[in-house]
């Protein structure tokens, strides 16, 4: 009898585990959000109760993922405390063949734009499923402040998007978000720069600037590993 092909979530379990080999014993780390990095969260509790490695901390990139750190025990340190990370361990929504990404499908894009600008490396993991040539199917998320949304709107329509209000959220901010559709991000360097000059733009989801050294991949064949 074969095996069922492994689910979305043990795909992510599985690169989850593989980050640790990422994670330098007795140092701060950044941690960011979502499904992904639950598991990877569980995983580093896991492996520090084993003893096999010390955790010195995490500035963590939400509020979820804070909680979920420190029901491990594991000690939260404010971002503005640290002046540099060795490794920023996060998911995305659409990772492509240079490291750039889409996130913020779980509304905690501007902490974790920060978090990563505090890191020498990011390390994204994902299920294979993320991996796409241009970026652009899954809507962009942008997040603004709301009485700019009108003239966002009208923005992102001049760039050929639909941008609509994600309903009843608020980032940990506090401020709204736009799910951008319909767009194809060829460069995405070029497109963040220019939403990030719109008034009322807080944190567009393009991660270029920010883009992954690594990205862990989880596949049918198992973890992909990607250097960028
Ligand atoms: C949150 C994010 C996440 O990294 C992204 O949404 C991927 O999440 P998941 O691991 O649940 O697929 O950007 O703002």
């Amino acid at each position: 009898m074969t095996n069922p092909a492994p689910t979305q979530d043990q795909l992510k379990a599985l690169v989850a585990e593989a980050a640790l080999a990422h994670v330098p014993s007795g140092q701060v780390i950044g941690v960011g959000t979502g499904s992904t990095v639950d598991l990877f969260i569980d995983a580093l509790a896991a492996r520090v109760a084993a003893g096999s490695l010390v955790a010195a901390g995490a500035v963590s990139s939400s509020e979820r993922s804070t909680q979920r750190l420190q029901r491990h025990g594991i000690a939260v340190v404010e971002a503005s405390t640290v002046e540099r990370l060795p490794v920023y361990v996060d998911g995305a929504d659409e990772i492509d063949h240079q490291g750039h990404m889409i996130k913020g499908g779980g509304a905690a894009l501007t902490r974790e734009k920060i978090v990563a600008d505090l890191a020498e490396r990011f390390v994204c993991i994902a299920d294979g499923s993320k991996l796409v040539e241009v970026l652009g199917r899954y809507p962009l998320p942008v997040e603004v402040v709301a009485m700019a949304v009108p003239q966002l709107v009208r923005r992102f329509a001049a760039l050929g998007g639909r941008a609509v209000l994600r309903a009843g959220v608020l980032t940990d901010n506090g401020h709204p978000l736009l799910d951008v559709h319909g767009l194809s991000i060829h460069d995405p360097a070029a497109m963040e720069a220019e939403i990030n000059q719109w008034p009322g733009v807080v944190t567009v989801g393009i991660f270029a600037r920010h883009r992954a050294q690594v990205c862990l991949l989880g596949t049918l064949q198992g973890v992909r590993t990607l250097v960028f």
